[in-house]
């Protein structure tokens, strides 16, 4: 009794108070804050997918930096590349050991440095949390973690020796390392809940293990004995049993995946519940070629494209999983990607080398109605991680990535919404330079070509005795389609010939370009017409000997 009426007593009082109060908050809050953008968040809807920021979708054209970039003084080297880059994204780890160097104690000062210079860039954040895994490994987690392997134990290898990745069946590690997390995202929250610079996080870095393919100690060998939890089995369709029984020889790998995703999906789930922005996690990758490689060759436990449904069932609070390709063959390449645009899980590039070559992939990922690319390496630190990437560490390394940014970065709205709500093809130039056949629909086909002279026909020149274009040396090229309407597509290209023809539906017409413009989009999302393209620039195909962008509209007349 006596609490309810000091309850009741407080209650009066608190809104005699707030009432009092209101009109100078509101007034107050009228003339100093800006109001709220909402909160990021990726949509879904027929199996298609959006990033949405600000309330719309957004395409990543982003651009990650070196590992050793995440500090303040270390920035000036970055925004340089980040601009000529023409990024509208920096993605940039925070590490635990720099905000928890001391157990408990914590310092955010360069999340701090980090998003007022976003600001000042005018570039959004995807934020990496280096934690219990970077890599598969430790080596970013505060000293007082990775030294003490009582309390933060590692896992066992096979043959009973110890490995230098952590367990993740230890609470004590989860929880510490969920502390710190929790931590970064009240701070996001607080310096960023009206701005929304920072559209994304990943927590953790690769994760998985080299050398085993799980914890082999005997707790995991007791849990290994347990029954799979029901929301696997559900997910893959599977009768009850233990690991080995339902699963045999993948036993193993999906025990550790399972393992890892459910320790990461705890601490995103803590994340979110603060503040909730959108979540995934990247994968050092198993071969996409190579369906026999062994677990433990490949880091075993992490999301590669055989266990993502594991990481569905297990991580509920991570979006998606997104591939880290360096795998330089365009049929590699393209195999991944192919394994990770998938109806329940949109295509991110998380990483990918800067080599020049990794560049035109950017239009695969497009068509395959990817969210964003990100290539890996973009600052100015003087750092190349050749043979990985390329050899080059100044505006060398950014042009050719550049470039092609340039072409999207004025459609960073414009082709996502076209790709969420319309539809959307392409392509990037194969290894062996061969041509592709674009299907549009029942009405409308394209053929890409690659190595072409802006004019003419290459069997014009049989001994090709000028050799091909400038920059054709390398593959390089590629074109992205979006339709604009039946008759009316968007097409950016670069280094490619594009060429429309009828499809079944109008076999029994004659095809003709009925207009190609060449323009721009506005700030607003406005198309801006500069010229009509006709005669010999369209006689032989559309040609991106330059990145261009077309508006194009077909048609047919009566034979
Ligand atoms: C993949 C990692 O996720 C990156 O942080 C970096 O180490 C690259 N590999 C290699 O440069």
């Amino acid at each position: 009794m006596i609490q309810t009426t000091g309850k009741r007593i407080c209650g009066v009082v608190l809104a005699l108070s707030l009432i009092l109060a209101a009109p100078m908050a509101v007034a107050a809050a009228k003339k100093t804050a800006a109001p709220s953008k909402p909160i990021p968040e990726l949509v879904e809807k027929d199996g298609k997918f959006a990033l949405m920021v600000d309330g719309a979708p957004f395409l990543i054209l982003g651009g990650q930096a070196n590992n050793s970039s995440n500090y303040p003084a270390a920035l000036k080297n970055v925004w340089p590349a980040i601009k000529d880059l023409n990024a509208n994204t920096l993605v940039m780890p925070v590490a635990w050991e720099q905000v928890e160097p001391v157990e408990g104690q914590f310092d955010f000062s360069f999340v701090d440095a980090l998003i007022t210079q976003a600001r000042q860039n005018k570039v959004r954040l995807v934020i990496l949390w280096f934690g219990t895994w970077k890599n598969t490994g430790p080596s970013y987690t505060p000293s007082w973690v990775k030294t003490d392997n009582k309390r933060f134990p590692r896992l066992t290898n096979k043959d009973g020796s110890l490995s230098y990745a952590l367990s993740p069946l230890y609470e004590t590690t989860r929880e510490a390392d969920k502390r710190a997390y929790v931590k970064m995202m009240e701070h996001i929250k607080a310096i960023d809940s009206s701005q929304r610079t920072v559209i994304m996080i990943q927590p953790q870095n690769e994760v998985g293990v080299y050398g085993a393919a799980r914890d082999y100690s005997a707790k995991a060998n007791g849990l290994m004995a347990q029954p799979v939890p029901q929301a696997l089995l559900s997910r893959l369709n599977k009768n009850a049993g233990t690991w080995n029984e339902v699963f045999g020889k993948d036993a193993d790998e999906f025990f550790h995946a399972w393992s890892i995703a459910s320790y990461v999906d705890h601490i995103a789930a803590a994340g979110k519940a603060v503040y909730p922005l959108p979540t995934y996690m990247n994968a050092a990758l198993k071969d996409p070629l190579n369906p026999d490689q062994a677990p433990g060759s490949y880091a075993s436990g992490g999301p590669t494209y055989n266990v993502i449904e594991v990481y569905q069932a297990a991580a509920p609070n991570i979006d998606f999983v997104a591939p880290d390709l360096y795998s330089p063959g365009s049929q590699s390449y393209e195999a991944t990607l192919a394994f990770y645009a998938r109806k329940d899980n949109p295509l991110f590039v998380a990483e990918s080398g800067n080599k020049p070559t990794y560049a035109r992939f950017i239009f695969s990922v497009l068509g395959r109605q990817g969210i964003g690319f990100d290539p890996f390496g973009f600052d100015y630190s003087g750092y190349s991680n050749y043979p990985l990437g390329t050899t080059k560490t100044g505006p060398e390394m950014v042009k050719p990535f550049g470039e092609l940014y340039s072409l999207f970065r004025p459609l960073e709205r414009v082709w996502p919404k076209l790709s969420f709500e319309s539809q959307v093809w392409g392509v990037s130039e194969p290894d062996d330079h061969s041509a592709q056949t674009l299907d549009l629909g029942p009405n409308w086909n394209a053929r890409v070509t690659y190595r072409q002279w802006e004019f003419g026909m290459p069997e014009w020149d049989p001994d090709n005795k000028n050799g091909y274009p400038e920059g054709s040396d390398v593959p390089s090229g590629g074109v992205a389609v979006a339709k604009l309407s039946d008759n009316e597509f968007l097409v950016a290209g670069y280094h490619a010939r594009i060429s429309f023809g009828a499809g079944e539906a109008n076999k029994a017409r004659g095809f003709i370009l009925d207009r190609v413009e060449e323009g721009h989009y506005d700030a607003r999302g406005n198309w801006v017409f500069e010229r009509v393209w006709n005669g010999d620039q369209t006689d032989y195909g559309l040609n991106f000997a330059q990145a261009r962008l077309f508006k194009v509209r077909l048609a047919t007349f009566e034979k």
